[in-house]
């Protein structure tokens, strides 16, 4: 049956529907994203993240503030994120400006994370070269033993980031996927108000 998509009145309305159906259907990763960025050279770049939270503020990951795609998106201050859902035939897009979340909620996740995930966090120079794998490992095993039986803070270069939307587009494919004939509503903001258009597909 088609999922009249255009009966949302807001785009967190869409996103709950189809991430909450999302997390019945697939066991692994049900938040993973593409978040994309742009060089200060123009050059776009997207990668995979997890979707951590979402609220009607944004959406949020959490990242190595230094890593390639931290230093694009704080250098303009704009980000895109694209969420999938192979399952449901669906996928929702968001554009807005970025910013780097409350220190106490990033100390707050990284303190609920695995220990060996706080290791990593804490050694990892994400998106620069490394000598090789022995090199990795070693760092990671010279910081846990420095660090043995004791509390591991995070690291001021780790936390949250929020993409905070202007617009998000919702698609979600029809029953009759051979005419190609899809939903695409959007969502856009103007001043404190969200329109709400319909695209051709
Ligand atoms: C399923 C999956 C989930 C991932 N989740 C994250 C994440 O939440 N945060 C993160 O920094 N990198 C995550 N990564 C790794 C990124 O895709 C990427 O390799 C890394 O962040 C470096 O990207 P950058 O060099 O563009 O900054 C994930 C990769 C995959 C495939």
């Amino acid at each position: 049956m088609n999922t009249d998509i255009s009966s949302f009145n807001q785009w967190i309305e869409a996103w709950n529907h189809f991430y909450d159906k999302e997390k019945e259907l697939v066991d692994l990763d049900p938040n993973a994203a593409l978040v994309s960025s742009v060089s200060s050279d123009g050059k776009p770049n997207a990668r995979v993240i997890l979707i951590k939270d979402v609220s009607q503020e944004g959406f949020t990951f959490y990242t190595n503030y230094e890593s390639q795609k931290g230093k694009e998106l704080f250098h303009n201050s704009e980000g895109h994120l694209t969420w999938y859902s192979r399952a449901q035939g669906a996928s929702i897009r968001v554009q807005g400006k970025v910013e780097k979340i409350n220190s106490n909620l990033s100390d707050e996740y990284f303190s609920s994370r695995d220990r060996n995930a706080q290791i990593s966090a804490s050694i990892s120079k994400q998106s620069y070269d490394v000598d090789s794998r022995e090199a990795l490992d070693k760092e990671f095993q010279e910081f846990a033993d420095a660090h043995e039986g004791k509390e591991i803070k995070r690291p001021d270069h780790w936390g949250g980031i929020i993409i905070m939307p202007s617009r998000v587009e919702v698609w979600k494919s029809r029953d009759d996927y051979k005419t190609r004939l899809h939903d695409r509503i959007v969502f856009t903001q103007s001043n404190d108000a969200w329109i709400k258009t319909r695209l051709y597909p």
